[in-house]
């Protein structure tokens, strides 16, 4: 028995010493010995016939051929390479770092940043709406009655139909819901998205962002209107720029105008070249419209509870997307939204 013992002890030891690295080899080795009818196991049901006399030292002898066995092969385990899987992990410390993109503010934003920003340098402050509206803020409280035809082109998203809610189709309605809570004099730019039941092209979208502006005092004049506005025509788009007014409608200001600008790319010599060569963007005309604006009509001002005998006001809204496409010189407003990094990462 006892040379039976040392026979399997050698024979496991030099076996667990050759075996390869393997999980699944180390495991053989294990049930071939330690396993319910493996080679360990089967010098323990011997013990019954050991005389009584010998069961002690056989019983010593077995256990420490049983610990000798289990030690090796978990010593030979730890080493060992599990299937498919590394067992260290290799980092070499000379490899250049990972270098990750940083992202950055899309140019619809940064428009309305630079338009705001201007603005507030002048001593205006930012306000911000609802993009829900109700008919009452989006039309009413802007003298734009339900039957007045200019509300077709506004006719928008309602939520629900036949709900008064819908997707506000222009900033104008913070007028109003600005000048409800507060008292003049103030002067605000309120930036955000506008929607309107447009078919998409080249130039026209049905969701687009304005800056809308607002300024209420006691003695507002035009002229603080045309100053304002060419202090911002001036820094957006260069010194040299020229600006007019052309008589217009908004129902919200009386009286009421469309601002142009000269031309950026012909730099207003588009009167003068030959119609071959008429340029692209003004199309031979030289200026750009760029804005609406006009002096708050005293129907607004009487509907939030302003005396208009007191107060006066200007007021203008201008379509981000056109700002930054005359700035820029993209051709295409679907541009913005598409979320193309070749086009964005230019900005
Ligand atoms: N709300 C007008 C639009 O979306 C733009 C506008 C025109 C706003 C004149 C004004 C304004 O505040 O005075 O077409």
């Amino acid at each position: 028995m006892k040379d039976q013992i040392r026979q399997v002890q050698e024979n496991a030891l030099s076996e667990i010493a050759a075996s390869s690295n393997e999980a699944a080899a180390i495991e053989a080795i294990r049930i071939k010995y330690l396993g319910r009818k493996g080679a360990v196991t089967e010098l323990f049901k011997n013990m019954g016939s050991v005389p009584a006399s010998e069961k002690p030292e056989m019983g010593q002898l077995l256990n420490a051929l049983k610990n000798a066995v289990t030690d090796a092969i978990d010593e030979k385990l730890r080493n060992s390479t599990a299937a498919g899987e590394e067992t260290l992990e290799k980092i070499d410390i000379t490899l250049p770092g990972i270098s990750r993109k940083q992202g950055h503010i899309h140019p619809i934003t940064k428009t309305i940043y630079e338009i705001c920003d201007m603005f507030v340098s002048i001593g205006f402050r930012v306000v911000e709406g609802p993009e829900i509206e109700t008919e009452h803020y989006n039309f009413e409280t802007l003298n734009i009655p339900l039957e007045h035809p200019s509300r077709d082109a506004f006719d928008t998203f309602y939520l629900k139909s036949g709900e008064k809610y819908l997707l506000r189709s222009h900033t104008s309605p913070v007028q109003t819901r600005f000048m409800e809570k507060n008292k003049p004099p103030f002067a605000i730019v309120v930036p955000g998205k506008v929607f309107r039941p447009d078919a998409t092209d080249a130039s026209h979208s049905f969701m687009f962002h304005q800056v809308e502006g607002l300024a209420v005092g006691d003695n507002i004049k035009f002229s603080d209107l045309k100053g304002a506005l060419s202090i911002f025509a001036k820094q957006m788009f260069g010194p040299d720029t020229r600006m007019r007014f052309r008589p217009s409608f908004f129902p919200f200001t009386e009286p009421s105008a469309e601002v142009d600008i000269s031309c950026v790319l012909c730099r207003d010599k588009g009167q003068e070249a030959s119609s071959k060569e008429r340029c692209s963007l003004c199309g031979g005309k030289g200026w750009i419209e760029i804005l609406g604006a006009g002096m708050v009509n005293p129907k607004v001002f009487e509907k939030v509870g302003y005396n208009p005998k007191k107060v006066t006001g200007f007021a203008f809204g201008m379509g981000v997307e056109r700002i930054a496409i005359l700035k820029y010189g993209i051709e295409d407003i679907r541009l913005f939204f598409e979320n193309d990094v070749r086009f964005l990462s230019q900005f």
